[in-house]
């Protein structure tokens, strides 16, 4: 026990972030195997000249371009330090001692994280088949709630809801409680598979309680410089603004987000290499009897009957590096990031050595 440590944090372990190893190939933490967008190294390394000056910490030109791209204005536009800052900022403005958020089991650690930050208890409801099982998140919205935290399409599992389910949903919850949609994997839902995936900031209208996040860490990759942004109702953003710190976003960050969006070339090569990806692991998979979720991200989640920590090792020791679900609370599943050709070959030969020497039990 933490003698320093409030009681709300007490029981809240730190982030459990993807492992790096050496010599190893890292594809479990959902980051784009192709490196960089190009465009924006060259902006953030050029912006470098002039660091000696404090960031713009309303990062207005940046705002411009995205509210631009979502048919919104720049006051619908908050940009955050990586989009999971969007999170604390949305529970500092919203969450008191005592009050509670909402979200799902197996599901990403900041919902719970944030709202433990300010004193607040995250309850959750159970996933239905790897999807936010909306309808028991509206009956389970009660007189504490203050912020539901929904994940589509769902990191780990890939699930996504539509957008009949989203706005059923909304209409069920009260005006003064937030909905919060993260939708990092936004990039890469492939239309021909999920039509219905919902047109969210077309919601924004109707809809003065929600907040959409989205991220320039995955597709884009730019993980480490750390940009994120969150659109909605501009009484909503200004609440989130009160929480902000004044330079939260660094320059060279804001140079490559905005470059990123000029560059549809490595976009689209990275959504092309995804889908590939994923429809040569499905083949693959199938033909072995491997449990999966279907996915409308970027990772494929699968389960097996081995426990996920000794597939993490057997994987590790043969050069790549996976994501053990243990912490996501699904001990005996597995998280790996789509990768590049070479790579998803490596990883379904890696699995057929762990079978075949007993390590890994379909
Ligand atoms: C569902 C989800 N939301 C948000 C994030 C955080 O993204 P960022 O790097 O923008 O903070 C992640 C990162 O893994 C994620 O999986």
């Amino acid at each position: 026990m933490n003698r320093f440590i409030k009681e709300s944090l007490a029981d809240l372990p730190p982030y459990a972030a993807g492992k790096k190893l050496p010599n190893a190939v890292k594809l479990s933490s959902n980051e784009n195997p192709l490196g960089p967008c190009p465009a924006a190294v060259k902006a953030a390394a050029a912006s470098l000249e002039t660091v000696h000056r404090y960031p713009d910490g309303m990062s207005t030109s940046l705002r411009e371009k995205i509210a631009a791209r979502n048919g919104l204005s720049p006051e619908n536009i908050i940009v955050g330090n990586g989009s999971d800052e969007l999170m604390v900022f949305a529970s500092g403005a919203l969450i008191n001692t005592g009050d509670e958020g909402l979200t799902s089991e197996n599901t990403f650690s900041e919902y719970n994280f944030s709202v433990k930050c300010f004193g607040g208890v995250c309850r959750k409801v159970p996933l239905k088949e790897g999807i936010f099982d909306l309808e028991a998140l509206a009956e389970g919205i009660g007189e504490k709630t203050k912020i539901v935290f929904l994940c589509n399409p769902n990191n780990p599992t890939g699930g996504y809801f539509g957008e009949e389910a989203l706005r059923a949903f909304l209409k069920r919850v009260p005006e003064g409680v937030v909905v919060f949609l993260d939708e990092a994997y936004f990039d890469y839902v492939d239309r021909s598979e999920a039509p219905d995936y919902p047109d969210s900031p077309r919601l924004l209208a109707e809809y003065p309680n929600l907040v959409i996040s989205r991220t320039y860490s995955k597709i884009y990759g730019l993980a480490a410089l750390r940009v994120g942004y969150a659109m909605g109702n501009g009484e909503l953003i200004e609440a989130l603004y009160r929480a902000k710190h004044a330079f939260n976003v660094n320059t060279p960050a804001q140079a490559a987000a905005e470059a990123a969006l000029g560059d549809e070339e490595f976009y689209e090569k990275s959504r092309e290499m995804t889908f590939r990806g994923k429809r040569y692991l499905y083949g693959e998979l199938d033909r072995r009897g491997v449990s999966y979720f279907p996915t409308q991200s970027n990772f494929l989640c699968l389960t097996f009957a081995t426990p996920a920590s000794q597939i993490f090792t057997g994987y590790a020791e043969r050069g790549i590096v996976i994501r053990d679900l243990s912490s996501f609370a699904m001990p005996h599943s597995i998280r790996y990031t789509i990768g590049t050709e070479e790579n998803n070959r490596r990883f379904i030969e890696i699995l057929d050595e762990l079978v075949r020497e007993g390590l890994c039990t379909i």
